[in-house]
């Protein structure tokens, strides 16, 4: 079992290169699997979660191969069984969905898993693909889907603008018969990204980063060579991490657009912020202030920052308030932030932190994704030396976070854990 070991208590300085970003490098490989020929993907992240996609894909038939941060993709024909070990390890892999219906006229599928945050339920995924004809049966925990005459066109209103359903639904619609409309759709840059790249392969689709996506069916898609988009969550994630460890420093390579709410609560905490070009510099004040944020769908603050803010809010003067508003279990990381001495309560799905905090270092477990990215922000920050077991749920969404933050001043390795947890 991998996990950080962190000397806190240093200021971070320096610049750091952003990743690709994992939400959409993720789709775009689906999106793959609707066309045909030799696909080349630039600027992908090498996480596990790219692995683990790229497992779905060649158990589908596509060859995959990842050289440096180009995802080469042979696309010929294809099966639609996916592997249950690799799907319940990963929600995202749900999104083989659309695109194996609109191809193959059936697809079976596990049910997904992913972070332990919270009920995520498919129901808007699966309704979208009821209403453009698919029936759809569950048998224990596998859901197969058919569509033996094709999908077709269908004006399709979402009950919430789910990010997931968005995708799979504008995939699937790229080869059903006449229009699709989505409304209420997601407005995630990410999937102004996978429009990009699948009207390269040949679709129709407009409206992605809009609440309205049109698709306009096509008989058959082809193939593409596309750079994915940066990361806009990692990019908070080291803005965070200057400005909870009191520093100063740049990320590059990231489109500053894509995260403005992140910037504006930097700001109201005190935080300096300069955006020019594809670069964020950002300096943290002496003293921070608190902040108060609610997470919502995009345009809103993302709740893939939310777990850390949390962290970088126990340094702030007074009172934070976070609200979750997009998953029901989102702060299953705040026990870990206690037994570093944060001050939190948490009433329903919102949270108030008190600080600032003298954070002491110690043993902590990260239980998903964002939540370890938080620990590892609040363990730069604690006094004196934090583990944070866990490390395979960093790995999943963050590319060699240990090299990124070493290159910025912090004092962070990754250990491998024995038996009884001892490092070895
Ligand atoms: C995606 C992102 C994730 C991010 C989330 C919200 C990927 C791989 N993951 O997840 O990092 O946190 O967007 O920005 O891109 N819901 C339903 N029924 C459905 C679908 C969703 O009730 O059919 C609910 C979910 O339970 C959740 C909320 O809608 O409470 C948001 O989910 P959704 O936008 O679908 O997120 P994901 O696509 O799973």
């Amino acid at each position: 079992m991998g996990a950080f070991l962190v000397e806190g208590a240093r200021r971070l300085q320096g610049t750091v290169q952003v990743s690709g970003a994992k939400n959409s490098a993720l789709k775009l490989m689906v999106a793959a699997l609707l066309g045909h020929g030799a696909f080349g993907l630039d600027n992908v992240p090498r996480i596990t979660d790219v692995y683990t996609m790229a497992g779905v894909l060649e158990s589908l038939g596509a060859r995959v191969n990842l050289d440096g941060h180009r995802l080469a993709i042979e696309v010929n024909s294809l099966q639609g069984h996916t592997p249950e070990h690799l799907v319940k390890s990963m929600r995202a892999s749900v999104q083989v969905m659309g695109p194996l219906l609109a191809r193959l006229g059936w697809v079976e599928v596990a049910l997904p898993g992913g972070c332990a945050i919270g009920r995520r339920p498919l129901d808007i995924h699966l309704s979208g693909l009821q209403q453009m004809g698919a029936s759809i049966t569950l048998n224990g925990e596998r859901l197969l889907a058919r569509a033996p005459r094709g999908l077709r066109g269908a004006d399709i209103t979402f009950r919430y603008p789910s990010v997931g359903a968005t995708e799979n639904i504008m995939m699937a619609a790229t080869l059903a018969k006449g229009e699709t409309v989505i409304r209420n759709a997601a407005r995630e840059p990410e999937i102004a990204d996978i429009q990009a790249f699948l009207n390269a392969m040949g679709a129709r689709i407009e409206g992605a980063g809009t609440p309205v996506i049109r698709i306009r069916g096509v008989g058959e898609l082809g193939s593409a060579d596309f750079a994915v988009m940066p990361d806009r969550i990692e990019a908070g994630t080291y803005l965070l991490a200057f400005l909870i460890t009191g520093g100063e420093g740049s990320v590059c390579g990231v489109c500053p657009d894509h995260f403005s709410p992140l910037l504006n609560a930097v700001r109201s905490m005190g935080g300096e912020i300069a955006a020019e070009g594809d670069e964020v510099y950002i300096a943290a004040p002496k003293k921070l202030r608190p902040c108060a944020v609610v997470t919502s769908p995009y345009p809103g603050f993302p709740t893939d920052l939310q777990p850390q803010l949390a962290a970088a809010a126990t340094q702030a003067q007074g009172r934070s308030e976070l609200k979750e508003t997009v998953f029901d279990q989102r702060f299953g990381y705040l026990s870990e932030l206690r037994k570093l001495g944060a001050v939190v309560r948490q009433r329903g799905q919102t949270v108030a932190i008190y600080g600032p905090t003298r954070l002491k270092g110690t043993r902590l477990q990260a239980g998903d994704l964002r939540a370890g990215a938080a620990l590892v922000l609040a363990a730069l920050a604690a006094e004196g030396r934090s583990l944070v077991q866990g490390a395979q749920h960093i790995d999943r969404g963050y590319e060699q976070m240990e090299h990124k933050l070493q290159a910025l001043g912090a004092q962070i390795t990754r250990v491998e854990l024995g038996e009884g947890g001892h490092a070895q």
